[in-house]
């Protein structure tokens, strides 16, 4: 059945009874990401009833163990504060531990005893979704070992249900990702498969397509008529923490652009789906990837930059270089910033550069789309003064909103003009913090909805586009670091807008 897209939902779903295991239990992601989520769901009523979550890791740890560090997790990292004692009370009984290796397959005969154990005790009904929070060269052994221990079932089997979470990087490159899926559907059918990006699990991210298809205002303006260009900003303030040895396998590129980057950018220039439906959605994201124009070897200089952090000042103290993080090669190659000059080749938008850059180590967290449209026609006021173009900027994170910079005359006899700012906040209209992309996303594989999940060809698409230049930046060296921790990123990335007599906006 094809599925619908939340935005057509209306009301709450019914979440089948489920055991979700999550592969990696003791690593960061468990830890910022998924158990806040799943508590925050649980504060609000919206796990099923008959729920247990397993977390599956190497380390040797009792349940008791488990459930006291994931309480510390919680509290630091739940977006609601502090942590409600009798939630977590209730919550932290249906959290367990099961220690194996991943590739012990006694430890998954193990795992199925005790998954049989919970189905009984807390009514989960047979009913698994698995979760794959570790480094991607364990993706598929993990699922070869579940299914050898039957506990992968048929896709078409209606009677219960097995769907697997992937986490991305899907692939390292364009072969290997399509690689992994051949490995993948060996064992699993395409509609078991959700590979996640949380970007998509967003509030703001979702709101871009209400945005622009249900306000008629701004849809006759979304062309090269009117938009000079386009800016797409993933900054971070953070370094690369205790990830320094995956960061070292990934970089940026990998990392954010190819696929949160992406997602935003798809979602920005697609063109309006016939429907609401996951797939229609999906086939009109996969027509703007395939209308990027390809990056021929001229373009790795003037269309791509990369940058890697040095030491600086970062989140208010002294900041070491990516160089000097811990797990990190001291001569490392590594981009730890990644900037992009696109062009889409399709009628919409003929000849309107998309910019787009993502870094670890900026001076501030901040995730938004620009849209700065062309100048006024004519010289009436631009003859006496510079007057700016009006931008508007969909802000993603943090202080999530939209704002319009419009120009105003300022009050008074002489007529200057003056740039001013219509502003629409999230929180302050609506009173209350979104919900973490992740709680949205685990509800949503839990209710067996893939809309807000990568399909496969989106995958593959974005893969083709960046892989050649990943190939360019393997044989060419760069002269590391080339921007301080800190700061707004390298030259040559302001260079790249300067080469089309534009800059990077600052937020
Ligand atoms: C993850 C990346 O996918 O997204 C991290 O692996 C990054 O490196 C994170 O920090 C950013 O997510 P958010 O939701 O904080 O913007």
């Amino acid at each position: 059945m094809e599925q619908t897209h939340p935005l057509d939902e209306g009301g709450d779903r019914n979440v089948d009874p489920c055991a979700l295991v999550i592969f990696g239990a003791t690593g960061d992601l468990t830890a910022r990401k998924l158990m806040p989520a799943l508590y925050n769901l649980a504060r609000e009523g919206q796990l099923p009833t008959n729920f247990a979550c397993v977390g599956f890791a190497r380390r040797e740890k009792t349940d008791e163990a488990f459930r006291e560090e994931m309480q510390g997790a919680v509290s630091e990292h739940s977006r609601v504060k502090p942590l409600d004692e009798s939630v977590w009370s209730g919550f932290k009984e249906q959290i367990h531990y099961h220690q194996s290796d991943f590739d012990k397959p006694e430890g998954y005969a193990a795992l199925k005893t005790k998954l049989e154990e919970l189905d009984q005790k807390c009514g989960t009904k047979g009913n698994r979704v698995y979760y794959l929070a570790t480094q991607p060269a364990h993706f598929t052994l993990i699922i070869e070992q579940l299914k050898a221990q039957g506990l992968i079932y048929d896709g078409n089997d209606s009677s219960k249900f097995s769907r697997v979470i992937i986490e991305k990087p899907f692939g390292h490159d364009l072969d290997s990702a399509h690689a992994l899926q051949k490995d993948l559907t060996q064992h699993l059918s395409e509609q078991q498969i959700y590979r996640i990006d949380h970007y998509l699990g967003k509030e703001t991210t979702q709101n871009i397509l209400v945005f622009r298809f249900a306000n008629s205002i701004f849809e006759s303006l979304w062309n090269n008529r009117y938009i000079d260009h386009v800016q797409i900003t993933v900054a971070e303030d953070i370094g690369i923490g205790t990830r320094g040895h995956l960061f070292e396998n990934q970089g940026l590129m990998r990392d954010i652009v190819q696929n949160h980057m992406m997602q935003l950018l798809t979602l920005m220039a697609m063109e309006p789906p016939v429907d609401l439906s996951a797939n229609a959605i999906r086939d009109e994201k996969v027509k703007v990837l395939e209308a990027i124009r390809p990056f021929q070897p001229e373009d790795f200089k003037r269309s791509v930059a990369r940058g890697q952090y040095g030491p600086g000042i970062a989140e208010g103290e002294k900041a070491c270089g990516y160089r000097e993080e811990k797990d990190v090669d001291p001569n490392s190659q590594v981009e730890t910033y990644a900037a992009l000059r696109l062009f889409i080749d399709n009628w919409r938008w003929d000849g309107v550069p998309f910019y787009i850059r993502g870094a670890k180590r900026m001076p501030k967290k901040v995730t938004e789309i620009a849209v700065q449209f062309k100048d006024a026609p004519g010289h009436l006021f631009s003859e006496h003064q510079a007057i700016d173009n009006n931008v508007l900027a969909l802000r993603i994170q943090p202080n999530e909103g939209i704002s319009l910079k419009i120009n105003s005359k300022v009050p008074g006899t002489a007529s200057p003009i003056q740039p001013v700012k219509m502003d629409f906040l999230y929180g302050s209209f609506f009173g209350m913090t979104p919900p973490d992309a992740y709680e949205r996303l685990i509800c949503d594989c839990m209710a067996g909805d893939a809309a807000l999940f990568a399909r496969e060809d989106e995958v593959f698409q974005s893969w083709k586009l960046i892989t050649p230049i990943l190939k360019y930046w393997e044989q060419e060296k760069m002269e590391f670091p080339n921007y301080a921790a800190g700061s707004w990123g390298p030259a040559i990335a302001d260079q790249m807008l300067a080469q089309d007599g534009r800059r990077w906006r600052i937020i």
